[in-house]
């Protein structure tokens, strides 16, 4: 057993200092690791973050393929996860081999990923999307061109329906988004008269089509921040009901809960691996770093490039 500082937070401190580190950490981490965090932001805004950082250690709390991109779009830097198993049922899947032989069959399309999927099928990939751009990385092909879109079958649909365009679409879906309770969710809309209903693209489309408004996690936290309403319902993973509570502060934020109102099926196994405890490790050992094959990086690196020069 590890012995730990009994001030964690301080220690933290310490080695982001010694180490010249940056914490980077997505809003589905809980609150503790939000707050000692030095940038908090949804997928794009982190690959963002960790593209233009100079500091030499990246500490990525997030989940695994978010690393992966970390990596890929700067690897001079040494990218730390506290936790190699967090991983993402997105890019789980969706294997490579499986995709390409998707691309077989279809070999007039372009593939559009969507960022949650591994390193190897950016890389066989035209073009990376995030909850946040996907429609106009979609609409950035010629009406006419042939669309693979992988891995989330949500996502997909709702950028189809969104841009009028048919794509093949891959049947990857996120466990959280999939599981949320559309009979109540009806049951709080009529309970909360008034209450604007706020999803994030993964949900699956019947639950969708109830929102008063549909967006990656930091437009949701935008919208409810802006949007005079007595109530908000909240059809995401419930981490982001952290900074949501601190941008709005005395509006009503209801969690949706997951069918069985039981679990913490809002909650996203793999983001909550992520600790304090492993933090602190991470930057003291640095390890667990995330290591990537230079070949396989450049070959990723070309469909994430294409994104980032839509802007
Ligand atoms: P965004 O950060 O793009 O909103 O995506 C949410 C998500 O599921 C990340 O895994
Ligand atoms: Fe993957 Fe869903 Fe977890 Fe996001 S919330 S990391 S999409 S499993």
């Amino acid at each position: 057993m590890e012995r730990l500082p009994l001030d964690l937070l301080g220690a933290i401190d310490d080695l982001r200092k010694s180490r010249n580190a940056v914490i980077l950490a997505h809003y589905y981490q809980e609150g503790d690791i939000q707050d000692v965090a030095d940038f908090i932001g949804d997928s794009l805004q982190l690959a963002r973050a960790a593209q233009k950082t100079t500091a030499d250690v990246i500490l990525f709390c997030g989940v695994h393929f978010m690393a992966e991109t970390a990596k890929i779009l700067n690897p001079g830097r040494i990218v730390l996860v506290p936790d190699m198993k967090a991983g993402c049922s997105l890019a789980d899947a969706c294997p490579a081999p499986l995709l390409q032989r998707m691309k077989d069959k279809h070999p007039a399309a372009k593939v559009v990923s969507y960022i949650n999927c591994t390193a190897e099928v950016k890389a066989i990939s035209d073009i990376i999307c995030t909850s946040s751009n996907a429609e106009r990385v979609v609409n950035s092909f010629p009406a006419d061109q042939e669309l693979i879109f992988a891995p989330d079958r949500n996502l997909g649909q709702y950028v189809a329906k969104q841009t009028g365009r048919a794509m093949h679409l891959w049947p990857g879906t996120c466990i959280v988004h999939e599981t949320f309770n559309e009979r109540k969710l009806v049951e709080l809309v009529s309970r909360n008269p008034g209450a604007r209903v706020v999803a994030h693209p993964e949900c699956e489309p019947t639950l969708l089509a109830q929102a008063h408004f549909i967006g990656s996690t930091s437009a949701l936290l935008e919208y409810v921040r802006v949007t005079e309403a007595p109530a908000f319902i909240v059809a995401t993973e419930a981490g982001i009901l952290h900074q949501m509570k601190k941008s709005a502060p005395g509006k009503n934020l209801i969690p949706l809960p997951g069918m069985d109102e039981n679990c913490a099926c809002n909650e996203c196994p793999h983001m909550k691996r992520n600790t304090l405890e492993k933090m602190y490790l991470a930057l003291r050992d640095l390890e667990p770093r995330l290591e990537m094959d230079e070949g396989l990086r450049l070959r990723a690196l070309a469909p994430l490039e294409a994104m980032m020069a839509l802007g």
